[in-house]
């Protein structure tokens, strides 16, 4: 078992740490906020993620994960990873400062052969880059890219059952040093040049980005055709060449790392010369979801005297509480612009939310914030709101709009019921009037649409 630092106890980092001291390795967890930092020595969290918190404190009572402040416990370890954030730049490109900052803190620290594990998400080349600065060669440090393809919410899963683990390094010795610390888990080990691997991670995500705002174009030809976005997802997801997955319309994609990453691809191509008309489409879709919503919501209110709309969902995507780049919170504040009343409720992303949109009037639960309101828009599908009491929120609401920004709610019931209920591309479901829409055959889960004709 080896001896190794991750450099950051965020998000990746942790997860990082705790999976590889589960792993059996022994781990030293670097973190330089000290607020972090004395959280962590009793045992509080900075983030929520499902199975973590048990790891953190298994490992920590059995000494194998230990925190500190302290670069010079470096000294004793083969491996660092370096796990700290790369935002994006004004002009959209990754910063990757906190990075470099982290290499230089632990040369002085390093002993010959160490190796430098790079788990941020770094624009390509800059593996190359660390390893030919001046004291990284003269310490006769080696420089690995080992990229992480963590979901928020299932983080600990996809680090312990990986799809596969990529390894990108200069010498096959450094591959083998590091595909060894992965050597208990059951996945394919792709060995690569540091390029190869920095691309690949920008690729992965770009790659899923592209699906969604391939398919949020869809749902709006589909509703101009009149024909069912969610329909025609599931069949060109039966085929085996496709896929099911990412393929759901709606309000589009958010998180930390999406957004990030889709700019800092385009940067990267821009930096080298190439052009990229697909990834600068794949973002702009994703803006003019949030715009095409908003202004239905404006239309749908417009008429009305100190109008209401209530938002239900502010995180990014159900289960987690994280609302960076959240869809919802983007178009709550769209509306406050235009003098709208902004009522909102999530169930567990409102306190990170409070910091981000203070000026919204915030309710603890989702009848409350209906209670009164002109418009609702549904932007997280949390699976309470799909299980909400439809009359009830029907005899509660001022109004009968309900934009569905997930396509998650029972259009048909909702309309039957007098809502006027919009969504992204299921034109059967669609109804302008408050009335019934038209009929479409419209099959439950498992059943085919031949079965039912
Ligand atoms: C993503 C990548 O999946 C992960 O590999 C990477 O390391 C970090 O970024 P995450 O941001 O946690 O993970 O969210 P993910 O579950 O991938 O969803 C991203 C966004 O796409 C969410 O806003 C989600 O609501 C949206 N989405 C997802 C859709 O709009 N439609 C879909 O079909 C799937």
């Amino acid at each position: 078992m080896a001896q190794l630092a991750v450099v950051g106890a965020g998000y990746v980092g942790l997860v990082t740490a705790a999976c590889l001291s589960e792993f059996g390795h022994r781990v030293t967890c670097i973190e330089v906020d000290e607020r972090r930092l004395i959280g962590l020595g009793a045992g509080d969290l900075p983030i929520h993620e499902p199975g973590l918190a048990e790891l953190v404190w298994e490992h920590a009572r059995d000494g194998r994960l230990q925190f500190t402040g302290d670069y010079t416990r470096i000294a004793g370890t083969e491996f660092v990873f370096i796990a700290v954030p790369t935002p994006s730049r004004e002009d959209g490109s990754a910063d990757t400062s906190y990075v470099l900052q982290a290499v230089h803190s632990l040369i002085t620290h390093a002993r010959p052969g160490l190796v430098i594990v790079i788990k941020s998400t770094v624009p390509v080349g800059t593996g190359d880059g660390i390893a030919g600065l001046a004291p990284v060669l003269d310490a006769g440090l080696e420089v690995v890219s080992n990229p992480e393809f963590l979901r928020q919410g299932t983080a600990v899963h996809d680090f312990l059952e990986p799809d596969r683990v990529v390894i990108g390094a200069s010498s096959p010795e450094a591959a083998a040093r590091v595909a060894r610390l992965y050597a208990s888990l059951d996945a394919p080990i792709v060995a690569v040049d540091r390029r190869s691997a920095e691309l690949a991670k920008y690729t992965a995500n770009a790659l899923l980005a592209t699906r969604i705002s391939f398919m949020n174009e869809i749902s709006h030809i589909a509703t101009a055709v009149d024909a069912d976005v969610d329909v025609v997802a599931r069949i060109v997801g039966m085929d085996r060449r496709i896929g099911p997955a990412f393929l759901r319309a709606g309000l589009g994609w958010g998180g930390s790392c999406f957004p990030k990453d889709v700019l800092a691809l385009s940067s990267v191509a821009a930096s080298n010369g190439c052009r990229a008309p697909i990834l600068k489409a794949v973002y702009e879709i994703n803006e003019l979801q949030r715009e095409h919503a908003a202004e239905l919501l404006l239309d749908a209110v417009r008429a009305i005297q100190d109008p209401i709309v209530a938002v239900l969902g502010l995180a990014f995507k159900p289960n987690t509480d994280d609302v960076r780049g959240s869809p919802g919170l983007g178009i709550a504040q769209r509306l406050l612009k235009e003098g709208v009343t902004v009522r909102v409720h999530d169930p567990f992303a409102f306190v990170n939310a409070s910091r981000v949109l203070p000026d919204v009037d915030y309710r603890l639960d989702p009848y409350s914030a209906l209670d009164g309101a002109d418009a609702l828009l549904l932007a997280t599908e949390w699976e309470e709101y799909a299980a909400l009491d439809w009359v009830l929120v029907r005899e509660t609401m001022r109004g009968k709009t309900v934009l569905d920004g997930r396509n998650a709610l029972n259009g048909v019931l909702l309309a039957e019921l007098g809502f006027r209920y919009r969504s992204f591309g299921r034109a059967g479901q669609n109804n302008e009037n408050g009335t019934a829409p038209h009929e479409h055959p419209i099959a439950p889960p498992g059943v085919s649409e031949a079965s039912l004709r």
